[in-house]
Parts: structure tokens; sequence; C-alpha cells
């Protein structure tokens, strides 16, 4: 993707065993990382693609809600936007000269992000669960660069190494 300011961060919670989901649902309920997610997203943009989308019961409040998908969806709420490329979509928040976009799942998305994503946000639950989607690999190309401890799990924050930046 071309050169620009907008910071890209995934941001994701995996369980031990690198699950994100199960039955198009995220399969545990842990209020403080929902706290972390609302607090870290809050006033960007959010990114997800379209199963995700249809997961939830409404919009994220307070974020602008981008929905990734080829199909023409039938508008659930004039809050959200779709776009059927990611270029498309971050082109848009460039445009509209956001700061930094978060993009939240779920699998086939963080798939995609994960090439040129600048700083992923990885909260790790701490429990094995069996599940249907996956996180992808964290391989050399990222820094760990910070660890948060919360009671019932871990916030990993990476970077890309820079030589390894797209933008
Ligand atoms: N643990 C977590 O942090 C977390 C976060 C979010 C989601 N999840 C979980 O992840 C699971 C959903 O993941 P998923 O892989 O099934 O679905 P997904 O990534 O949410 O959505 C996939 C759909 O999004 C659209 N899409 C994806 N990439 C696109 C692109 N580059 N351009 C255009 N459209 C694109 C396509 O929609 P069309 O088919 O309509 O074209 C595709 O079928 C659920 O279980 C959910 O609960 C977990």
């Amino acid at each position: 993707m071309k050169k620009n300011n907008l910071e890209k961060i995934i941001i994701a919670a995996v369980s031990k065993n690198f699950v994100i989901g199960r039955g198009n649902k995220i399969p545990w309920l842990i209020k403080d990382e929902l706290k972390h997610f609302r607090k870290t997203t809050i006033g960007f943009p959010v990114i997800m693609g379209r199963n995700t989308w249809e997961s939830l019961s409404k919009p994220l409040e307070k974020r602008i809600n981008i929905i990734l998908s080829k199909r023409k969806l039938k508008n659930k709420s004039e809050e959200i936007i779709t776009f059927n490329s990611f270029k498309k979509a971050i082109e848009y928040c460039e445009r509209n000269k956001f700061e930094k976009c978060y993009i939240i799942g779920g699998e086939k998305v963080y798939n995609h992000a994960i090439k040129f994503a600048d700083k992923i946000i990885l909260s790790i639950v701490s429990k094995k669960v069996s599940g249907d989607k996956y996180f992808p690999k964290i391989d050399s190309k990222w820094n760990l660069i910070e660890t948060k401890y919360y009671d019932d799990f871990i916030v990993h924050t990476y970077i890309r190494k820079r030589k390894n930046r797209k933008n």
C-alpha cells in the first residue's frame, strides 16, 4: 500500500492456542478485555470483515464502523460504511485525515492485514479453547515492544521491524 501517515493497527484477542472465534462468535467473555478494546479504539475508524460485522448486534459506538465485503450489503444501520477492498477503506481513512485506524478482525481480515499493518495489539487470554478461526502467525518481521498484565489476559504490542515497513 502507498506511503502515508495513517497508522494501521491490528487489534485482536486470542486464546493461548491462538483461537479467535467459534461459530462466528468470540468464545469467551472477559469484561476487562472488552474495556481495553473499547478504550483503545474509541474515536478511530474500525475496519472489520462482513462476518465480524454480522456477529455484532449493533455498530460499535463512537467509532466509524467500516465493513469490508464484495457483496452489496443491506445496511443494518446508517452508521456504517462499506468498501469492497482494503485499499478503499484505507484511502477513506487517509482522506479523512485520521491519525490511525484499527483493524478488528476476523480471521480473513487479519490474514490480509498482517501483511501491511504497522502495529499489532494482541490480547492473550489465559485459557485454551476450541475454535474454528485463528489469528495468523506473528513471525520474525515483528518486534514485541510492550507487555501489559491484567487478571485474565495479557496484552502484547508488536511493531513491524523497520526494514519490513511498507510505508
Ligand atoms: N478474538 C477476536 O479478537 C476477534 C475479532 C473479530 C472477529 N473475531 C471472530 O472471527 C470470526 C470471523 O472471521 P472470518 O474470517 O469468518 O470473517 P471476517 O474476516 O470477519 O469476514 C470475512 C468477510 O469479509 C469480507 N472481506 C474480508 N477481507 C476482504 C477484503 N480484503 N476485501 C473485501 N472484502 C473482504 C468478505 O465478505 P464477503 O464474503 O461479503 O465478500 C469475507 O467473506 C468470528 O468467529 C468472530 O467472532 C474474533
